[in-house]
């Protein structure tokens, strides 16, 4: 008979949309292969909901290091100035983390070489994008210039640091209207809860010096969409997703949620289609 396989524990830390969607599912679609463990959030009402939809196996851990003692692979999803500690105190634990707060993996470098050192792994879903598995084909051919250009409602963006600094009045916009294009690294500090995707190009293709950076709203805008162009020395690729939003979080598209679930069942299964 073939002996069981230990099921792998799994520990969430931010119990918000995406936190709480993939802790569903990992009940109902990962039960074979996935326990989830502990769950973490800084505001004690989110883990306290979510526990309320889950087994009462499913802890609510007193602290982050509780969290990551608890779990083999721990899901970040939070929205925090401080989620580059969070992913680095998970690496330095020898914990592999599936982090979805891409934006703030560009230049840190030194959370790659940890998880390296301490033989664990670093999961990064494509997000709400196609085409990661041919930016990342295709680097190691050369990339010779590649873009994104986000098309967001205006209602997505409302609150946001950048567009109130730039004056920018998001609810008076009556038509098409570019409210961002540059590099990637200014992107990320300027929209850190919109625009993961790009940093996920960054690191996919290693483009941060050519990626081009694109955001467009207007009020015609109804959901979430994001092109991708680029052209290499295997050819030109153009990707279009149209993005229906998370139903519990209109800022969030279903798509990167998906995303995140299918990582972490590859990864489960150690089965890897198109990555
Ligand atoms: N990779 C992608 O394609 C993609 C797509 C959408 C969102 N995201 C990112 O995923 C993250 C989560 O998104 P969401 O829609 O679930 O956000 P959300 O706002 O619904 O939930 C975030 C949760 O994190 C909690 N939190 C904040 N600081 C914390 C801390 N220090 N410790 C523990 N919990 C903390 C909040 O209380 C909240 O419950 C965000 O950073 C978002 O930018 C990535």
């Amino acid at each position: 008979m073939k002996p069981k396989k230990r099921k792998l524990k799994i520990g969430i830390v931010g119990c918000g949309a995406i936190g709480s969607r993939l802790a569903q599912s990992i009940k109902r679609d990962l039960k074979d292969d996935c326990q989830l463990s502990s769950i973490f959030d800084i505001d004690p009402s989110k883990s306290e909901k979510l526990q309320k939809t889950l087994s009462n196996k499913v802890i609510i851990a007193p602290t982050l290091d509780k969290l990551i003692k608890n779990a083999d692979l721990v899901i970040e999803a939070v929205n925090s100035p401080n989620t580059k500690e969070i992913i680095k105190s998970i690496v330095s634990s020898k914990k592999s983390v599936l982090a979805m707060s891409v934006g703030k993996l560009l230049n840190a470098k030194n959370i790659f070489d940890i998880a390296n050192k301490n033989n664990c792994t670093v999961l990064i879903p494509s997000g709400a994008i196609a085409g990661v598995d041919a930016i990342k084909a295709a680097k190691l051919a050369g990339i010779k210039s590649i873009s994104i250009t986000s098309r967001k409602p205006p209602r997505g963006l409302v609150g946001n640091p950048y567009c109130l600094k730039k004056g920018i009045d998001l609810l008076k916009i009556s038509r098409e209207t570019l409210i961002f294009s540059g590099k990637v690294s200014e992107a990320v500090t300027a929209f850190p809860q919109n625009i993961n995707v790009a940093a996920t190009i960054a690191l996919a293709g290693d483009v941060e010096k050519i990626l081009r950076v694109r955001i467009i709203t207007s009020p015609k805008f109804k959901t979430n969409s994001h092109e991708i162009e680029m052209i290499g020395n295997f050819g030109k690729m153009i990707t279009r997703t149209e993005n229906l939003p998370c139903p519990d979080n209109p800022k969030t598209s279903y798509l990167a949620v998906l995303s995140g679930l299918q990582t972490l069942k590859q990864y489960c299964k150690g089965i890897f289609i198109g990555t």
